[in-house]
């Protein structure tokens, strides 16, 4: 991303990961979350309508289909980490709301397991940690995630941005009686290398404002740092 010589504000290229995955057992089972995709829809209408070029990862959600955004869909983790892998060096920034399940079956029937044969357990396997994999090679793109926590929160979220190498994380201030899923209000807490901002019961919507001023504000402030 470079400004441009009349000092406009260019647009940004952003990737933003959204929705559950799904695990499968056999062709009609699998293993999944409570997760709508709310956050991650309302963040790339909110970055469309300001200009910027948008790429939406969508899990299976009953949302209505975004106009003008390109919508690249996945059901599991390794699809989502092979499609976020082909658009990584494109991309200025990259917002991971999607909820990756951490494991995946072992074995993948390839036709519905019967009752009467059963299934006498189930072996789960580890997903890659694709937020972790990017931050790796993160570079000067802006890296944005997610948390889910009902403990330690401050303590486990500054872990996560330092371990998957981000830029700040938003994580849900999570009551098990009001789960954020499908919720149209959330209370979060924005944490970063210098400090920790709480939000209470604010519309996701807002929450999509808040999270694309601050990566604005790091992509431009980056740029002038180097005089582009
Ligand atoms: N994430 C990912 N790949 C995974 C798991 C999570 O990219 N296999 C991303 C999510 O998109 C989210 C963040 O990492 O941005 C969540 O991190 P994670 O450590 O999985 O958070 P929790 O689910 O809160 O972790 P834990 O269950 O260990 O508390």
């Amino acid at each position: 991303m470079r400004l441009n010589k009349k000092n406009i504000l260019p647009s940004l290229k952003i990737l933003i990961t959204s929705g559950p995955t799904r695990e499968f057992i056999d062709p009609v089972r699998f293993i999944s979350n409570a997760s709508t995709g709310t956050l991650g829809y309302e963040i790339a209408e909110e970055a469309k309508q300001r200009n910027h070029k948008v790429i939406l990862f969508s899990g299976p959600t009953h949302l209505k289909p975004l106009k003008n955004i390109k919508v690249i869909s996945f059901d599991t983790a390794l699809q989502l980490k092979k499609e976020v892998d082909k658009y990584f060096t494109w991309a200025d920034c990259i917002i991971c709301a999607a909820a990756v399940g951490d494991f995946r079956p072992k074995i993948r029937f390839s036709h519905k397991i019967k009752k009467e044969k059963g299934l006498k357990k189930l072996i789960l396997i580890k997903n890659p940690d694709i937020l972790k994999g990017l931050g790796k090679r993160k570079g000067k793109k802006i890296l944005v995630g997610f948390a889910l926590e009902t403990e330690n929160l401050i303590i486990n979220a500054k872990k996560k941005l330092k371990e998957k190498n981000l830029d700040f994380i938003v994580v849900n201030m999570l009551s098990l009686r009001h789960l954020p899923f499908g919720n149209k209000r959330v209370s979060f807490v924005i944490v970063d290398k210098e400090k920790t901002e709480e939000f209470k019961d604010i519309e996701k919507s807002v929450l999509a404002r808040i999270i694309l001023d601050r990566v604005e504000k790091l992509c431009y402030s980056q740029d002038l740092k180097e005089g582009g």
